[in-house]
C-alpha cells in the first residue's frame, strides 16, 4: 500500500500521504534502495535517504547549513538556537546548555515520572480501552518537560495550543502559504509569552531551567533578552512533541507484534535495547532540512548552491549497508548508531531526557496492561514530518 507514495518513474516521494505516513517502511526500504536522491512533491527539494550520504551531511554543516532563513517558516523571526545556528557559534551555546540536559541532570526527575505514569493508566486501567495519545503519550512527556523547564503545569493545554500552531498548523500540509501564515500568528504569542516569563524569572529567580537562561553567563556576558527566547521557542518545539510521538510509535508497533511485546514484561532488562530498535525502526523525526552553502554532486544529481536539501533520517535507520538485516525489527542487535537523535554538532540535546520518559513508559505501560490491540475496525492516523500517532485506539482484554 505505502508504496503508491513514491513515484519511483519520476523519483518523487509525498511524504504527507496519510499511507506513507501510517506505513512507510516498504517505501523507504525503495527509496534506499532504487533512490537515493529523490525529490519531495510540492516543494521538489532533493532528500536523501542512504545512511552513509546522510552521515556525511549532518557532519559537514559547513556545506549543509542549519541556518535556513526564510526558507523554512516556523513563525520564528530569528534563527532558533541551537538549531538553525552554523557551528564555531552553535558550538558556544551547546556548552551551556549541554550541563542542564546531562543524564545525572535528567535522571532527576523518574521517581515523579514514573508517579505519573502509573497515575495516567491507573485512570483508563479499569476501561480496558483508550485513545493512547491522548490518555499517556501526551500527558506523560509534557507534564515531565513542563516540570523540567520551570513552566506551569496547568497550563499545559496552551503550551501544547501554541507547539501545534508551529508544527502542525490547522491546514493542509501541501498549503504552504496559509500553514506560514498561522505559524507566524502562533510565533507572536510564544514570543509574547516567554517575554513576560523572562521578566518574572528576572524579578523572581526559582530554581529551574528558565531561571537557569536568565542567569547564565556565556563567555563572560549574560545571554540577550533574544537569545532566550530563541533557546525558549526551540524548547517548547523540542521538548513537546517528539517524546509523544516516539511513544505513540512504538506501542503502536508493540500493539501489532505480540511475540515481541512479551519480551518487555518478561525481562524489563531488555528495555533500553527496546527503545533504540524502535528509535531506529520508527525514526519519529522523519527529515532533517538543510541548505546547501556550496554546490553538491551526489549519485549523479546535481544541488546548486542555496539549495534546501532534505535529510531523510527514518529512511537512513533503515539502510542495510549500516544496518544488517534492515527490514527486521531485532531487540539484540549489535551494533544500532541509529540517527533517530541526529548526529554531528546538531545531536538531539535532550536524548538523556527523551530516552528516560520513553524507557520509563514502556516500563510503566507494560507492567500493568501487557496485553494490548488496536481497536478491531478502527485505522490508526499519523501525522507526517514527526511521526505522531493522532489518533491511536487501543484495547486490552480481562477488564471492561
Ligand atoms: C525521542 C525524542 C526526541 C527525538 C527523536 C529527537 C530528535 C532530534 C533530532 C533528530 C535532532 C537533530 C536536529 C538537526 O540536526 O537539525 C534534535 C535536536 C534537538 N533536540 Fe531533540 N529529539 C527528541 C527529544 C528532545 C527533547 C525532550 C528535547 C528537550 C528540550 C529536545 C531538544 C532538542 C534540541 C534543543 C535540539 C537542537 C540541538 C542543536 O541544534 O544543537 N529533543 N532532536
Amino acid at each position: 500500500m505505502s508504496v503508491d507514495a513514491f513515484d519511483a518513474e519520476a523519483g518523487t516521494i509525498n511524504v504527507v500521504a496519510p499511507e506513507f505516513t501510517l506505513r512507510p517502511h516498504a517505501t523507504m526500504l525503495e527509496m534506499v534502495e532504487r533512490c537515493p536522491v529523490a525529490r519531495i512533491q510540492y516543494t521538489d527539494w532533493p532528500v536523501l535517504s542512504r545512511y552513509e550520504d546522510v552521515a556525511w551531511a549532518l557532519r559537514h554543516p559547513e556545506i549543509f547549513s542549519s541556518d535556513l532563513g526564510e526558507l523554512l517558516a516556523l513563525g520564528n523571526v530569528r534563527p532558533m538556537i541551537p538549531q538553525q545556528i552554523d557551528p564555531p557559534l552553535q558550538t558556544r551555546y551547546r556548552k551551556i546548555l549541554d550541563s542542564q540536559f546531562t543524564k545525572k541532570a535528567v535522571n532527576r526527575i523518574e521517581p515523579a515520572l514514573r508517579e505519573h505514569a502509573r497515575n495516567l493508566i491507573a485512570a483508563v486501567l479499569d476501561a480496558g480501552e483508550c485513545e493512547f495519545d491522548s490518555a499517556f503519550a501526551i500527558p506523560l512527556p509534557c507534564k515531565a518537560f513542563l516540570e523540567f523547564m520551570g513552566l506551569p503545569v496547568e497550563e499545559m493545554d496552551h503550551f501544547l495550543a501554541l507547539k501545534n500552531g508551529v508544527i502542525r498548523p490547522d491546514a493542509h500540509p501541501a498549503d504552504l502559504a496559509r500553514c506560514t501564515e498561522l505559524r507566524a500568528e502562533t510565533g507572536r504569542q510564544i514570543y509574547a509569552y516567554f517575554e513576560d516569563l523572562i521578566d518574572q524569572r528576572t524579578r523572581a529567580p526559582r530554581e529551574d531551567l528558565m531561571t537557569y537562561l536568565v542567569q547564565v553567563e556565556l563567555e563572560g556576558r549574560r545571554l540577550s533578552r533574544e537569545e532566550i527566547l530563541d533557546i525558549c521557542y526551540l524548547f517548547l518545539l523540542g521538548g513537546l512533541d517528539t517524546v509523544t510521538a516516539t511513544l505513540g510509535c512504538n506501542i503502536a508497533y508493540l500493539a501489532e507484534n505480540a511475540e515481541q511485546r512479551r519480551r518487555i514484561s518478561q525481562d524489563s532488562g531488555c528495555v533500553e535495547a527496546v527503545v533504540e530498535e524502535l528509535l531506529r525502526w520508527q525514526t519519529p523525526v522523519t527529515l532533517l532540512p538543510r541548505v546547501l552553502k556550496q554546490p553538491v554532486d551526489l549519485r549523479g544529481v546535481h544541488m546548486a548552491a542555496g539549495q534546501v536539501v532534505n535529510l531523510m533520517i527514518s529512511a537512513a535507520d533503515l539502510d542495510a549497508a549500516e544496518f544488517p538485516r534492515a527490514g527486521e525489527v531485532d531487540f539484540d542487535r549489535d551494533r544500532n548508531r541509529h540517527l533517530a537523535f541526529g548526529l554531528g554538532p546538531h545531536r538531539c540535546l535532550g536524548s538523556h531526557l527523551a530516552r528516560l520518559e520513553v524507557r520509563v513508559g514502556l516500563e510503566e505501560w507494560h507492567r500493568l496492561i501487557p496485553d494490548y490491540a488496536i481497536k478491531p475496525g478502527e485505522i490508526p492516523r499519523v501525522s507526517p514530518g514527526i511521526r505522531e500517532f493522532q489518533y491511536l485506539p487501543l484495547v486490552w482484554p480481562g477488564v471492561a
